[in-house]
């Protein structure tokens, strides 16, 4: 492995059992001995090797794998064959609203995040919510509110702005600046570029091509859980469109 690398994925496989007939009568669990679950392969000898500072975009139709490739690399999700080699810290929101305690309140869930990043200073911890509690836009009324009385366009916006206030590695985006308004996606894109400029990894899913052609040098076009195009974003972006 390069020093440069900072993720490599070797040969990676994933099964997850599925059930798609509903429930079988103890008859045919028990005299039949039907097995409603079947597993099937979701990804199938994933290569992927990114590189510090290197942005790559992963686009795909909806169920091809690019989540579960996400969690597979952030090590929720554990390969059936093959290795994954992290060489950096993530920023754990992969997804809306993921990371988020729903019965806690947006500061709480700031705090707590905070807490787990390691910044435990009180001085910069304050500054550190304010920025958060700023970028997000949220009313401070919200943000005393349980996560669980947001909209979805409001955990959207605390759950981005805790991910982009973090200064972990790996900033891992999965889809979620189709939540949030206009004005809050072009704020994010902005922020995101401006990561990018600091030299951090990105991993970035999206279905807008023109969002991954702006953040991505790199992208991985998976289908049925198969890369079946690599290489720079702009042409990946073609062979997404292609698709349709
Ligand atoms: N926890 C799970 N258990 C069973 N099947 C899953 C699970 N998570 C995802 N899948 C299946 O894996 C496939 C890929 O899902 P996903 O990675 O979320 O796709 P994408 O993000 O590209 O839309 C889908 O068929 C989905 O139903
Ligand atoms: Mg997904």
């Amino acid at each position: 492995m390069s020093k440069d690398t900072i993720i490599k994925v070797e040969d990676v496989s994933v099964s997850f059992w599925q059930n798609n007939v509903g429930v079988y009568s103890l008859k045919d669990l028990i005299v039949k001995r039907k097995n409603p679950f079947k597993n099937k392969r979701i990804l199938n000898d994933i290569n992927v090797e990114i590189f510090r500072g290197q942005s790559m975009g992963i686009v795909g139709r909806n169920g091809s794998g690019k989540s579960t490739l996400l969690r597979t690399i952030a090590g929720i999700i554990k390969p059936e064959t093959g290795t994954i080699t992290v060489n950096g810290t993530f920023a754990p929101i992969l997804a809306i609203g993921a990371g988020l305690e729903l019965e806690l309140t947006g500061y709480e869930n700031i705090s707590m995040l905070l807490a787990l990043y390691g910044t435990s200073n009180a001085a910069t911890k304050q500054e550190a919510i304010d920025k958060i509690s700023e970028f997000s836009e949220l009313k401070s009324e919200v943000l005393r509110m349980p996560v669980k009385q947001y909209s979805s366009g409001m955990v959207a916006r605390l759950a981005f702005s805790i991910s982009l206030a973090n200064d972990s590695d790996i900033l891992i985006i999965d889809e979620v600046l189709a939540v949030g308004d206009q004005g809050f996606q072009a704020k994010c894109m902005e922020k995101i570029y401006e990561i990018k400029h600091k030299g951090k990894t990105i991993l970035f899913v999206s279905h807008f091509p023109d969002d991954v052609m702006k953040i991505c040098d790199t992208a991985i076009l998976l289908e049925n859980g198969y890369v079946t195009h690599a290489g720079p974003s702009r042409d990946i972006c073609d062979n997404y469109k292609q698709l349709f």
